[in-house]
């Protein structure tokens, strides 16, 4: 069983998020995590597509926020992680899938507080997903940032981990037979 992580991120939270999501994935699937611009047709072939960005203005990044971000990050002397296009764009250009695929999303936001609410790119994602045919695995999660650059709030590398983990048990059980008993082969 084959799943792809494609993620976004401007200050490197929601990639260091990506990559535990594709480790606790691994106990279950065979993973790829791959930066947006470099993802090109990561979602062809898997059983499992999930998602991830900075949420940016309440919901998924835009030429315009990304500008703002990337400014910032000039300021402070951080190198972008992600230079091209978003999320938003790359599924916009997803062809509707004819298979039995699954999805899932997350993303990175401030607690709740500074920005309220925080909004959600992870549930605008999963709107585009369900559009372009994929079958939702799990609600969108989100994980937090201390502030607009970062870091990580303390512990949400593991949760992240062990959300990927459970992301793929329910992933697995919910494939059809056939593609479960091809894997197990
Ligand atoms: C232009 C811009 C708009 C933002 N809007 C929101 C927002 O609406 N809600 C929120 O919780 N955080 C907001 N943030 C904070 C981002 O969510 C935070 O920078 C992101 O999680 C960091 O992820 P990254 O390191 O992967 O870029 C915003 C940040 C930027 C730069």
């Amino acid at each position: 069983m084959k799943a792809a992580v494609v993620y976004e991120s401007i200050f490197g939270n929601t990639m260091q998020i990506a990559e535990a999501v594709a480790r606790g994935l691994a106990a279950r699937f065979e993973v790829n995590a791959a930066e947006v611009s470099a993802a090109g047709r990561a979602a062809n072939s898997v059983d499992l597509l999930v998602i991830g960005g900075p949420t940016h203005a309440f919901g998924m990044s835009r030429g315009s926020s990304r500008k703002g971000a990337l400014e910032q990050a000039a300021k402070i002397g951080v190198r972008p992680v992600s230079q091209g296009e978003g999320i938003r764009d790359w599924l916009k250009r997803l062809p509707k899938t004819h298979e039995p695929a699954l999805a899932a999303s997350f993303d990175t936001a401030l607690k709740k507080g500074r920005w309220f609410p925080t909004g959600s790119a992870a549930s605008s994602a999963a709107s585009q997903l369900k559009k372009k045919g994929f079958k939702s695995v799990c609600e969108p999660e989100q994980f937090y940032v201390t502030d607009t650059e970062g870091p990580l709030t303390d512990g949400e590398l593991e949760r992240a981990e062990e959300w990927g983990r459970l992301l793929g048990e329910t992933a697995a059980t919910a494939l059809p037979p056939e593609v479960a008993v091809a894997a197990r082969a």
